[in-house]
C-alpha cells in the first residue's frame, strides 16, 4: 500500500516539474519576444560627394534597442565605398554591431574657371587659349581642361572654341567662348601701284563701247575710274575740270536758293600721290580690307578725274555717314543731276560701286548721262547702267 502512494507522489511530482517547466519555458519565451531587438537599416547607401551626412540616418527603425555608437558624420570627401559600424545595444544587454556601406559618388561635373566671353588676339599671332584657364572638380582630382573648336589665327575672323572639362566619374563641362582674329594693322603701308591699263577697245555686256588708251578708260565717251578701271600716276588735270567747278557753282547757288546753308566742295581733285597718302594712312589706321570699303587705292579714285568731289555743309557732320539721311543731303541727292551730277555711291550699291554708300561724294557726267541714272532718286550706278565691274584684281 505504501509502496503504491510513493509511486503515486512521484509522479504527481513528475507533471509538476514538467508543467512548471512548460509555463517557465513559455514565459521566457514571451518575454523575449516582447523584448527582443527589432533593427532595420540601409545596408548600403550611396551619397553625393561633399554632401552632409549622419550615419544613424541609414537605421531605419530600432526598437527594444538603443544606438551605442556614436552618430558620426560621415566622411564625405573622398569617393569610394567604405564601411562604418553602428552599434546597438538590447534591452538585454547585449550589443549588435551593424555594417553600413557607404557609397561616395560624384555627381557634379567641374567648374571652369577663367573662360572670357571672347578672346581677341591679332591675325599671325600664336595664342594661348588655356592661359588663365582651370577647373576644379568637387573631388579636387587634377582636371585637364581641353578646347575644341576650329580656328586659324592667320586668317581674321570669328572663331567659336569650347572648354571642355570632365572628372574621373564621366561628368563633364563645357564652356564656349569666341576667338576674334583682327586684321593686322600695319604702321605704314604702301599700296602697290595700279597696273597701268593695256590699249584695247571693248564693248561692255551691256553693249556699250569701252576704248582704254594711254592707261585711261572711256565707255561711252565718259572717263571711268574704279577698282576694275585704273588711272596711271601721270594722269593729272591739274584741279576740277572747269565745266566741273562751273556746274557745282551753280549747284551751291541753287540750294542757297533753295532754302539750303552754305555747301562747298571740300575735297575736289586729287593727285596720284596725295591719294596714295590718304589711303595708306587708311590702311594703318583700320587694315586694308576695311580702308578697300571707303577709300580708293591710288590710280583708282575718281578725285584724280577732276570730275569728282565731296561736298561739305555749314554745320552738318563733313564727308563722314553723319551726313547721310540729313536734310542738304536729300537736296543733293534730289537735285544733282539737274546740273550734271551723280550720286556716285548710292546706299546698298556697293556691291556694284565697290564702295559705301557715300552720300556727299558727286561725279560730274553731264545732265544726260545724269538724268538717266537719277531714276527718280533712285540712282543707277555707272556699273550697272555700263554692265562693268568694279573689283581689283591685284
Ligand atoms: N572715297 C572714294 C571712294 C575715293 O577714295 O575715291
Ligand atoms: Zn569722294
Amino acid at each position: 500500500m505504501k509502496k503504491r502512494n510513493k509511486k503515486r507522489i512521484n509522479k504527481k511530482n513528475c507533471l509538476v516539474l514538467i508543467l512548471s517547466i512548460v509555463v517557465i519555458s513559455g514565459l521566457g519565451l514571451l518575454f523575449y519576444n516582447l523584448f527582443k531587438l527589432n533593427l532595420s537599416y540601409e545596408g548600403e547607401v550611396t551619397i553625393s560627394y561633399g554632401e552632409a551626412y549622419k550615419i544613424n540616418d541609414a537605421i531605419k527603425k530600432v526598437k527594444n534597442g538603443d544606438i551605442v555608437s556614436d552618430n558620426i558624420d560621415v566622411d564625405t570627401s573622398k569617393l569610394g565605398s567604405q564601411e562604418i559600424p553602428v552599434l546597438i545595444k538590447d534591452k538585454f544587454g547585449k550589443t549588435h554591431e551593424v555594417k553600413i556601406k557607404v557609397n561616395v559618388v560624384d555627381e557634379e561635373g567641374p567648374v571652369i574657371h577663367g573662360v572670357k566671353d571672347s578672346i581677341e588676339v591679332v591675325e599671325g599671332s600664336n595664342v594661348d587659349l588655356l592661359s588663365g584657364i582651370s577647373a576644379q572638380d568637387n573631388s579636387l582630382e587634377e582636371i585637364e581642361v581641353k578646347v575644341e573648336g576650329d580656328y586659324d589665327t592667320s586668317k581674321p575672323g570669328e572663331y567659336t572654341i569650347i572648354y571642355k572639362a570632365s572628372d574621373s566619374s564621366g561628368n563633364e563641362t563645357s564652356k564656349e567662348s569666341k576667338l576674334v582674329v583682327k586684321e593686322k594693322k600695319i604702321d605704314y603701308y604702301a599700296a602697290p601701284s595700279a597696273p597701268v591699263m593695256p590699249d584695247k577697245t571693248f564693248t561692255t555686256c551691256k553693249g556699250f563701247s569701252g576704248v582704254t588708251k594711254n592707261g585711261v578708260t572711256y565707255i561711252d565717251g565718259y572717263l571711268v575710274a574704279n577698282k576694275t578701271y585704273s588711272l596711271p600716276s601721270s594722269y593729272n588735270p591739274g584741279g576740277l575740270t572747269s565745266e566741273t567747278r562751273d556746274a557745282a557753282d551753280k549747284m551751291f547757288a541753287a540750294a542757297i536758293a533753295d532754302g539750303m546753308p552754305n555747301m562747298w566742295a571740300q575735297s575736289g581733285f586729287r593727285s596720284f600721290s596725295t591719294q596714295s597718302s590718304l589711303y595708306n594712312n587708311y590702311v594703318a589706321r583700320d587694315g586694308k580690307a576695311a580702308a578697300d570699303t571707303y577709300s580708293a587705292r591710288p590710280g583708282h579714285s575718281e578725285h584724280q578725274t577732276g570730275l569728282a568731289f565731296d561736298v561739305c555743309v555749314t554745320g552738318y557732320a563733313c564727308i563722314s555717314s553723319g551726313f547721310n539721311g540729313t536734310a542738304p543731303a536729300n537736296w543733293l541727292s534730289k537735285n544733282a543731276y539737274k546740273y550734271g551730277f551723280i550720286l556716285r555711291y548710292p546706299s546698298g550699291k556697293s556691291n556694284e560701286t565697290g564702295y559705301m554708300y557715300e552720300s556727299w561724294h558727286f561725279r560730274y557726267v553731264g545732265t544726260d548721262l545724269a538724268s538717266k541714272l537719277y531714276n527718280n532718286g533712285d540712282w543707277i550706278t555707272m556699273e550697272s547702267y555700263f554692265g562693268i565691274t568694279s573689283e581689283y584684281n591685284y
